[in-house]
């Protein structure tokens, strides 16, 4: 197991790593941060400091700012190294593997653990494309900039884990959380595929499926306290009779929140209507919403 990004960390010297943590640090008080701060802070003289800025920016992990001030910003890239080398220090992962999944707001690789299984590595990347996740953490109005973007993929990191923990120490189908560091998170990897290229499936295979998504939304609203609020075919993996795994928890919203009930409806009525429209199974979405806001104690019957 060795992609790119393995191919990128193995390159790495001390110092390199040394000024993009530099970097990193400092970017919370500066879009780009002064070659001379730079300097100062990570203690390595000038012409190698500027070797080392050399090397990083033609591996695309820094980018430079010329003007009056020269500085240097971090890329995701430069982020997603840090974050995996750090969990490579910390005795977590060994190696990185290749990419298994590109979405909106991350990327996904396979990792492999110290102890020799294969894991997932999800890294944020908030700012890429869509706001939305953005906008539910910050307000309307947030305009933000690359270092505020850093933060939001950290804190959307965190939360995930977090969610995560609670979710699986109450038996939800979500993957194992098994750690995170900065933006990354690394969990269990499960072996499906996602739901919408699941062309056919069995009236009971359909039927166990939603049940155990059901079950889990509960878990997830009854238990924890949450509403995913993205649920979907492209979220939900397949691992085969009738069984699989809720992912990508991130922008879940808390049950007092004042869009949690809508949110709630929709992500039930989609995926009874998804059901419905794919495998022809039919359960009647009212009594699903109640069965997962616990009002009743069984989820519907098939109709
Ligand atoms: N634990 C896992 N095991 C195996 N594959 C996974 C796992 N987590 C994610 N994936 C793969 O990576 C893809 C993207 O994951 P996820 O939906 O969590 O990220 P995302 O970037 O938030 O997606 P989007 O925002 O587009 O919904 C998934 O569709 C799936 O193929
Ligand atoms: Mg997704």
């Amino acid at each position: 197991m060795a992609g790119r990004l393995q191919e990128l960390i193995e390159k790495l010297s001390r110092d390199d790593i040394k000024v993009l943590r530099t970097i990193e640090k400092l970017m919370s008080r500066h879009e780009y941060v002064p070659l001379e701060l730079i300097e100062r802070r990570s203690k390595i003289p000038g012409g190698r400091l500027w070797r080392v800025l050399w090397r990083l920016s033609d591996l695309k992990l820094v980018r430079r700012q010329t003007g009056p001030v020269t500085g240097y910003t971090l890329t995701y890239l430069g982020l997603d190294v840090i974050a995996l080398s750090s969990l490579i220090g910390r005795g977590v992962i060994s190696r990185v593997g290749e990419r298994i999944g590109v979405g909106k707001e991350g990327d996904v690789y396979l990792v492999e653990l110290v102890g020799g299984e294969v894991a997932a590595a999800k890294l944020h990347r908030e700012g890429r494309t869509s706001f939305s996740k953005i906008r539910r953490l910050r307000g309307p109005a947030a305009m933000v900039d690359r270092k505020q973007w850093f933060r939001i993929a950290k804190l959307l990191g965190e939360r995930e884990f977090r969610i995560l923990v609670r979710l699986h120490e109450r038996g939800a189908w979500v993957p194992e959380p098994i750690a995170w560091d900065r933006h990354c998170v690394v969990q269990e990897y499960r072996e499906g595929v996602e739901l919408y290229r699941v062309r056919e499936l069995s009236l009971d295979e359909a039927y166990s499926l939603l049940e155990g998504v059901l079950r889990t939304l509960r878990i997830a609203y009854v238990d924890v306290g949450i509403v995913h609020g993205d649920l979907s075919e492209y979220n939900v993996l397949y691992e085969g009779e009738g069984k699989g795994v809720v992912i990508d928890w991130p922008q879940y919203v808390y049950k007092e929140e004042e869009n949690a009930g809508e949110l709630l409806e929709r992500d039930v009525a989609y995926i009874v209507g998804f059901m419905r429209r794919r495998y022809g199974l039919y359960v009647d979405p009212k009594e699903a919403l109640d069965y997962v806001k616990g009002a009743i104690p069984v989820p519907p019957r098939p109709q």
